[in-house]
């Protein structure tokens, strides 16, 4: 029996950086009946303390706020639960559940199963959909206990960055979702509804079975590749060590293949932009999404030039008049460099953590695309197309059996390249495409990240929830 003891708590108080949050913290709470992964299946609540003294903060009262439930999963591995503080990567920074406690949200932070995982007895325990069962059992469990958790179960709103980012847009594209079941009944879910509010997504890193060619379409040409190698330091922190190469032949090879099939899948998608036309590629990558792609790039840098920012060291930017009016999409590219090589996401070595993510309970790695499965350097088998489907939220936007997200917002920074910006881009086009409005924006100068802009992403959560 799932449970949750309301008189199970510890009230705490926390100054940082001049703030101080009260909360009534609920930890450890596991919200499925069955784990795999005990530690990785549970999570912790926050809730401020006003809120059991009658009292309201920034007008959310103890049965208005919204429950806010962000996740801490990078690069599809493990995420933690987390608790109010300082963000554990990256520069110190007060992280999101700080914040949120802070502005008066209920703070839902579950732990989430990663492709690392291992039972005892050496099985995979955290490979797709591992991570988005164990997503939607939390929500599920907030919802099933809602009469003894404060805070509106109806206003659950996801957040995440990269793989964190790429599971909030699952969360927000299949609420209810019979595909899922079984994965869930297995887990011993609460048995409630798991679709959600809103979804906020920093650079998702989804639709992973057409990343590699959206990859090329944008860095194809561009055969230099500059990345980070991390390693673990003395004092068990990471460290990253800068890696510049050239791709080999076999994967200038695969670029080139790659892109050519970038055309056809846009296509496929019979996107539109706001106006109603459509945005298609020609055979050579080509046409009006392209031109769509340059419009993102330039309102970014329009926002920032009309912000003050001097944007005049970016030689493949035209402006006139305080205006960006046009771009060398070449350029552009060169200037923000190639990441990672060909193909992006289902190497042929299968290295990437996106093989890893698509293993199974006895193997490691698995390709999860017909070009790299047909072109595997290392005989690698191919995943079941289930299971790439259950991760990629553009199969569902369309499936009446998904309860949608009503509320959307999507940020991709302008000089990302730890995936195409197209992705985003097909993502939202996609959900404007089927009703859904997304507030979506490329924020320049920013590299792969999420978080940076609490206070507008709360302004924003504010508004649609009052
Ligand atoms: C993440 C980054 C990647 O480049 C990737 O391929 C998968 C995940 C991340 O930061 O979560």
């Amino acid at each position: 029996m799932l449970q949750f003891d309301e008189n199970n708590y510890t009230d705490e108080e926390l100054t940082l950086e001049g703030i101080t949050i009260r909360f009534r913290a609920f930890r450890h709470l596991m919200y499925v009946e069955h784990p795999k992964d005990a530690e990785h299946q549970q999570m912790n609540i926050f809730v401020p303390l006003d809120y059991y003294e009658g009292k309201s903060i920034n007008g959310y009262t103890a049965e208005t706020a919204p429950t806010f439930m962000p996740n801490l999963v990078g690069g599809y591995m493990p995420g933690e639960q987390n608790n109010p503080g300082y963000e554990v990567w990256g520069p110190k920074r007060l992280n999101s559940a700080f914040y949120a406690l802070a502005h008066g949200y209920v703070v839902a932070t579950p732990a989430l199963r990663g492709r690392s995982l291992m039972d005892a007895e050496g099985h995979n325990v955290g490979k797709a959909p591992a991570v988005i069962t164990d997503y939607k059992a939390a929500v599920r469990y907030v919802r099933y206990f809602s009469d003894k958790i404060p805070g509106n179960q109806e206003k659950i709103i996801t957040n995440g960055t990269s793989a964190g980012g790429a599971i909030s847009s699952v969360m927000g594209a299949t609420g209810n979702h019979p595909d899922y079941e079984p994965y869930l009944k297995e887990a011993g879910a609460a048995d409630a509804r798991d679709d959600i509010f809103a979804a906020s997504c920093y650079c998702p890193i989804t639709n992973l079975d057409h990343a590699d060619s959206a990859y090329e379409w944008e860095f194809c040409g561009v055969n230099d590749y500059h990345r980070f190698g991390m390693s673990m330091d003395e004092g068990g922190r990471p460290s990253f060590t800068p890696e510049d190469g050239v791709m080999s032949d076999i994967q200038i090879k695969a670029s080139g293949e790659e892109a050519k099939l970038f055309p056809c899948y846009l296509n496929s998608l019979e996107l539109k932009d706001e106006d109603g036309n459509p945005l298609t590629l020609d055979a050579d990558g080509n046409g009006s999404f392209k031109d769509y792609m340059m419009g993102v790039v330039l309102a970014s840098a329009q926002r920032a030039m009309d912000r003050g920012v001097d944007v005049s060291d970016k030689t493949w930017l035209t402006t006139e008049n305080g205006k960006a009016v046009a771009m060398d999409f070449d350029a552009y590219v060169r200037d923000i460099t190639r990441m990672k090589t060909a193909p992006a996401f289902d190497d042929l070595t299968m290295d990437s953590p996106e093989n890893d993510l698509f293993g199974t309970e006895t193997e490691a790695c698995r390709h999860f695309t017909a070009y790299s499965y047909e072109n595997s350097l290392v005989g690698g088998k191919r995943a079941d197309e289930q299971i790439v489907k259950l991760m990629n939220p553009m199969y569902y936007i369309d499936d009446e059996q998904a309860t949608k997200a009503p509320h959307w917002r999507i940020r991709h920074g302008e000089c990302d390249r730890d995936s195409s910006l197209a992705i985003s881009a097909m993502l939202t086009l996609k959900l404007r495409g089927a009703g859904y409005p997304v507030d979506y924006h490329s924020p320049w100068d920013t590299p792969h990240s999420g978080d940076y802009d609490l206070d507008e992403l709360f302004a924003w959560i504010d508004e649609i929830c009052k």
